[in-house]
């Protein structure tokens, strides 16, 4: 095998302002009819991103997996799992990339492995006190019996983060600790072994010629040590609050030497190799000290994700975000959608305020779609001005809903049976895109078959509908990004204007920006030029309610 070369085109820190698209595998193209998304799929799809104008794809998790948690649950970190193609066909997506001037991502699953890991497997044969269990974390229960787990921490999907195995000798035997799913139990970090095994894994796919990785529960990996009890049931996994005592299993201190550690690992590469941190984690101060300049690259910024659509809101994660970053000397990320939230064209139909939902179905309370769309239209302009990288996720190019009406038969999240059906879990973001709007499957495959049903309304999203449509949300996100581009938004700086309560307006290089969240429409700056707007101006040429307009001023 020979590596892929990167892109010759882009400079050394290219990240820094990069726009960079989430393909979700499953979901993207299907290329043999199976009705789930693969690599193939994917490769024969890749000039998408280029007419949409990305920089580069950061690719959700296609290794050998029971699929427990859609892939999260990896059972060879160095293969592809036959569902999605073969490692033949990562290396020829990754060498179509390049040609077309993309970067690839791929993530990497170091907080868990999957239960059908033979690591997993030794540890069970192996029994207590062995070095197999010690790659993962192991304890005896509480009680006469050891019949209650060894603390009370929660699953982030719900029951309990201790399952009990059965020893070889067919009796009840110790617990072992998993965050997520049973089936996705912790490794061990505080083991030497854990810690050589990633690295190499680090290295099995550098040599391939992946321009980095996205890092998933970045801020999980370290527990503190004496694994304390943990008595906030109504927040088990947030972490994210500013006040009160941390959480013992988010964000300790120890696990900033492991990213310094791979950060060695990517610099001994050619070309700028990044690492993404997925890490909740709140204060924007505490989620910074991941991109310390020998740390990680980006870590995503999920309290913007998480702001409500309102001026001041929006004004102070802005400032919270940049100030934050700036201070450790790195750029700032921004995000609205991925594979584990509300679609944003949902999201913000809903009342602002409403704390972001955990998966909306048949009988909840519905999303307005119009304000929905509107608002999602205009946070994206907003957001593809602001200086930084941008992360895109498949299908917002494409104003797409959350599917909200999916039978709760075809749910595949484990959230949906951990919570007891309490929460609906995040399928409604994953369904398989339309790009056809009279095509079997709106041509994600070239069959009907879809691994989530697609609502019928997938028809009016469908790329083919919107291409060369003036207005359609996908031209809207293509002159944007060019826009972007050409204007060196990405690696700006932005100052702030004076504007009404209900307006948020700055300056990025030549370029003005103003979104309108009030009621009253706003007249635009005399004599200034409008470049692109996420909506139409109303009969007298003010900004009406719920739209961002690009202004060039005088
Ligand atoms: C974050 C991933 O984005 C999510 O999809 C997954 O379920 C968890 N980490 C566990 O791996």
């Amino acid at each position: 095998m020979s590596p892929s070369a990167p892109p010759a085109t882009a400079p050394g820190t290219w990240w820094q302002d990069a726009v960079i698209y989430q393909i979700y595998p499953r979901s993207f193209a299907d290329s043999d009819g199976d009705g789930m998304g693969d690599l193939p799929g994917i490769t024969a799809r890749l000039d998408h991103l280029v007419e949409l104008g990305a920089d580069a794809v950061w690719l959700s998790p296609f290794y050998p997996s029971p699929q427990a948690d859609a892939g999260y649950d990896v059972a060879d970190y160095r293969d592809v799992d036959p569902l999605f193609g073969r490692l033949a066909d990562f290396d020829a997506l990754l060498a179509r990339a390049h040609e077309l001037g993309l970067r690839v991502i791929v993530d990497l699953v170091p907080n868990h492995s999957s239960s059908a890991h033979p690591w997993f497997a030794a540890a069970l044969a192996a029994g207590p006190g062995s070095p197999e269990r010690a790659r993962y974390v192991f304890r005896d229960g509480r009680g006469p019996d050891g019949d209650e787990p060894p603390n009370g921490w929660r699953s982030v999907f719900g029951g309990g983060a201790w399952t009990r195995v059965t020893e070889a000798d067919g009796r009840p035997g110790q617990w072992y600790l998993h965050l997520f799913d049973a089936g996705q139990p912790d490794l061990n970090w505080d083991n030497p072994e854990v810690r050589a095994e990633f690295r190499d894994i680090l290295r099995f796919w550098l040599d391939r010629g992946v321009d980095g990785f996205r890092v998933d529960v970045a801020h999980g990996l370290v527990k503190q040590a004496d694994l304390a009890d943990w008595h906030y049931p109504e927040e088990p996994v947030s972490g994210e609050g500013t006040e009160g005592p941390r959480p013992p299993m988010w964000d300790q201190d120890g696990v900033h030497e492991i990213y310094r550690d791979w950060r060695q690992v990517l610099d001994g590469y050619p070309g700028e190799r990044i690492l993404v941190a997925e890490a909740w984690v709140q204060p924007a101060e505490r989620l910074a000290a991941y991109v310390r300049p020998d740390e990680m690259h980006q870590a995503f910024n999920f309290e913007y994700l998480e702001a409500a659509w309102s001026a001041p809101a929006q004004y102070a994660v802005i400032t919270r975000s940049l100030a934050a970053t700036d201070a450790v000397g790195a750029p700032t990320t921004w995000v609205l959608s991925n594979h584990d939230v509300l679609r944003h064209a949902s999201r913000l139909g809903l009342p602002v305020g409403t704390p972001r939902p955990r998966g909306i179905g048949i009988g909840d309370p519905q999303p307005d779609a119009v304000i929905g769309l509107r608002r999602a239209r205009a946070a994206t302009l907003l957001m593809l001005a602001l200086p930084g990288s941008a992360y895109l996720y498949q299908g917002e190019e494409l104003g797409l809903p959350e599917h909200m009406t999916l039978p709760d038969e075809s749910r595949q999240d484990p959230t949906w049976q951990r919570t007891g059906h309490a929460e609906r879990g995040r399928d409604g973001c994953r369904v398989p895109i339309p790009w056809q709007a009279d095509a079997p499957s709106y041509g994600f495959g070239p069959t009907d078959a879809s691994w989530l049903p697609q609502p019928e309304l997938w028809a009016e999203y469908a790329l083919d509908r919107q291409r060369g449509v003036p207005g359609s949300t996908y031209e809207m996100y293509r002159t944007a990004l060019r826009l972007r581009r050409d204007l060196r938004l990405g690696a700006g700086t932005l100052f702030w204007l004076e504007s009404p309560d209900e307006v948020l307006s700055f300056r990025n290089g030549e370029v003005t920006v103003l979104t309108n969240f009030g009621e009253a429409p706003v007249p635009l700056p005399d004599g200034a030029e409008l470049l692109h707007a996420s909506g139409p101006l109303d009969g007298d040429g003010r900004v009406p309610t719920d739209v961002t307009v690009w202004l060039r001023t005088p």
